[in-house]
């Protein structure tokens, strides 16, 4: 089953925000993509199982607490290149996970298809082992026509069968959710799509509208 969560964190939308305006430098999007993925690293916390554990303070005293159950088996796939900004602040909150890469590129010689969809390449693809209690976090920003991360949400499945898969963007269409969880479906995996924004239009490129342009380019220059 497949979940959509749309995060309405006032912090979260202050930096889609700046992501949005055409007017920043190529450092300070870079560094909002940053600052936008370790605010969505918190938010997927709540999704984590706690476990109760107990400790002694230096005071001599034991004191309960929780701690993530499942924190060591974290896998994180970043989808190059647009995904490594969003990656580097997700690794301050997962600091232990195993990682993964994916380049992928769109075949745009044989264009867009008239349902919104590119055929995919995937031209790299370096990913750890992957076991059956892990969750995985994919990492693309850019969630247009859902191609790129259904080819991805493929290779990783083939390779091994996680406890969930966590997909994490910036803005989604509905088109991609819908094509991603054909995927999920059709694996019988459990995710969880962690977005900023659903925006309502793809144009006849494959961007998102109103969308925030090329994360790639805006990030690194084109
Ligand atoms: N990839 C991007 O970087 N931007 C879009 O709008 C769509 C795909």
């Amino acid at each position: 089953m497949l979940k959509i969560r749309v995060l309405d964190h006032p912090y979260i939308q202050v930096v889609l925000t700046t992501l949005r305006d055409k007017n920043i430098k190529q450092v300070e999007f870079r560094k909002a993509l940053v600052r936008l993925g370790r605010a969505i690293g918190f938010e997927i916390t709540r999704d984590l199982e706690l476990e109760t554990v107990e400790v002694e303070t230096p005071l001599g005293v034991k004191a309960r607490g929780v701690r993530f159950k499942d924190f060591d088996k974290i896998v994180i796939v970043t989808v190059l290149r647009a995904g490594m900004p969003m990656t580097e602040g997700l690794i301050k909150i997962f600091y232990n996970a195993r990682q993964g890469v994916v380049s992928a590129r769109r075949i745009e010689e044989k264009g867009m298809y008239p349902d919104k969809t590119f055929d995919i390449e995937l031209t790299y693809v370096r990913l750890p082992r992957i076991d059956r209690e892990d969750t995985v976090i994919i990492v693309d920003p850019m969630l247009a026509t859902g191609s790129t991360i259904r080819e991805v949400l493929k290779i990783i499945l083939e390779k091994g069968r996680p406890k969930r898969v966590f997909v994490v963007s910036a803005i989604s269409t509905m088109l991609a959710i819908e094509r991603l969880r054909e995927i999920i479906e059709a694996y019988n995996v459990d995710g969880v799509v962690y977005t900023a924004a659903i925006d309502p239009e793809i144009n006849e490129k494959g961007y998102i509208v109103p969308g925030l342009g090329d994360a790639g380019d805006r990030a690194f220059g084109d």
